[in-house]
């Protein structure tokens, strides 16, 4: 008896299994289930798109696992606005990118810099935390391939829904975000003379996610796609290897998707500090999230006694271990720090920026909101007087 094999079925099967080695899935059946699940789903809207008539799975064409359609609700947050983040379902995986093999055989990528634009170049780029992983090697090799692009007040710097070319690290100027919602363009961040932006296409082979517009004159670097993916996307993969297991044990996440978790650690970056170190300083404009991956973490706020007294002292309010989180507070009400945050020992924080914040971990907002209600009581507990957290804040 002969058994035919469906047409597509080993395409079918091949892509899956890579992209299983790809992501190394703890939880296979799930990945499974959400791979499968995607793969339909981006035929189902090809096919109701008129793209492709042929709705069955086509030989070779594989769904980037990670690339799902998602949207966080807004309404999910409180303040500030946060963003609604909604990606478009690609097709195109960066494992089953033609160009990938042929990538590898290209030149590095060198512009050549005075040493004055070197030293301007590495101080915008001291905080990128996309390079705080990098080996020196691969920081060089990044800096090498790094250019300037003066820009203009109103001139668009990505245009949403258009292919990737660069990522873009802020030297100085101002830039507003804008997602299209429900048809209509919505502002939904800025940046202030630091930061980046233009990762998500060039990670995820996708179109751009937003539009940037400079609202000043401004200075960027820029990092061409070829040399961003050979170094950060490589080593994106090595960062999975290494937090997917510690990503998948912590609470907080436990509303968001295996893919969600996924791209949280493609965000994160690590940082070290050092025993009695500050990480965060009470009254300091926040830009960073944190999660706890080892040592400890004291939390300090500074009262004054009574209210005459001008001298104040700082207390003890909390301690954050492994797998806790802080500083998100004040990314939530948009505030200053409400506290200070010191290392116990030497301590190894996950770092998140703002805009990843905001978009990525809507769906966690419920239990990160339950914890801040849980502030107060803490605070009337340790000072023993009614408090509000919005005085220690404003
Ligand atoms: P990319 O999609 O390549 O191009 C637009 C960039 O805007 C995107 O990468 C992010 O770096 C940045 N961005 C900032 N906030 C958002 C947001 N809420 N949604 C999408 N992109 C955002
Ligand atoms: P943030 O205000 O951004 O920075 C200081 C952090 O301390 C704060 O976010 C919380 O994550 C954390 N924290 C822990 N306990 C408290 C508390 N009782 N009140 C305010 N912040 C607290």
């Amino acid at each position: 008896m002969s058994i035919e094999i469906p047409e597509g079925l080993t395409e079918l099967l091949q892509s899956f299994t890579v992209e299983v080695l790809r992501n190394q899935p703890r939880d296979l059946l799930e990945f499974a289930l959400q791979y499968f699940t995607q793969l339909k789903d981006s035929e189902t809207k090809e096919a109701s798109f008129g793209n492709d008539q042929n709705s069955a799975p086509r030989p070779g064409k594989a769904v980037n696992f990670i690339d799902e359609a998602m949207q966080i609700d807004s309404d999910a947050f409180a303040a500030p606005v946060i963003n609604r983040f909604i990606r478009r379902a690609s097709v195109c995986a960066e494992a089953f990118n033609p160009d990938e093999d042929d990538e590898d055989k290209e030149p590095w990528v060198t512009h050549p810099k005075t040493d004055e634009q070197r030293q301007r170049l590495q101080e915008a780029c001291r905080d990128i935390l996309l390079f705080k992983n990098l080996d020196a090697e691969e920081m060089s090799q990044v800096l090498d391939a790094m250019f300037e692009k003066f820009c203009t007040e109103g001139e668009h710097i990505i245009d949403q829904d258009d292919d990737g070319d660069n990522f873009y690290v802020i030297e100085s100027g101002t830039y507003n975000i804008f997602v299209m919602v429900d048809g209509a363009e919505k502002l939904v961040g800025s940046y202030d003379n630091r930061g980046s932006f233009g990762e998500l296409a060039l990670m995820y082979n996708t179109p751009r996610a937003a539009t940037i517009i400079a609202t000043s004159p401004g200075a960027l670097w820029c990092l061409d796609r070829l040399t961003f993916r050979r170094i950060i996307v490589k080593n994106n993969a090595k960062k999975r290897r290494l937090y997917e297991a510690f990503i998948e044990t912590l609470p907080l996440l436990t509303s968001l998707e295996l893919s969600e978790r996924m791209k949280v650690v493609d965000v994160i970056s690590t940082r070290v500090y050092t025993d009695s170190q500050q990480i965060i300083a009470q009254g300091d404009l926040a830009d960073c999230f944190y999660i706890v991956e080892s040592g400890q973490v004291r939390i300090n706020m500074k009262r004054s006694r009574t209210k005459k007294d001008q001298e104040e002292e700082e207390m003890e309010i909390a301690t954050c271990s492994r797998g806790q989180y802080f500083g998100e507070l004040a990314l939530v009400t948009n505030k200053p720090r409400a506290a200070s945050a010191y290392a116990v020992g030497s301590v190894k924080c996950l770092v998140m920026d703002v805009q990843a914040f905001e978009r990525l971990l809507g769906p966690c907002m419920d239990i990160m909101k339950r914890n801040i209600a849980n502030y107060e009581e803490q605070l009337v507990a340790l000072f023993e007087s009614s408090t509000e957290i919005e005085q220690q804040s404003a």
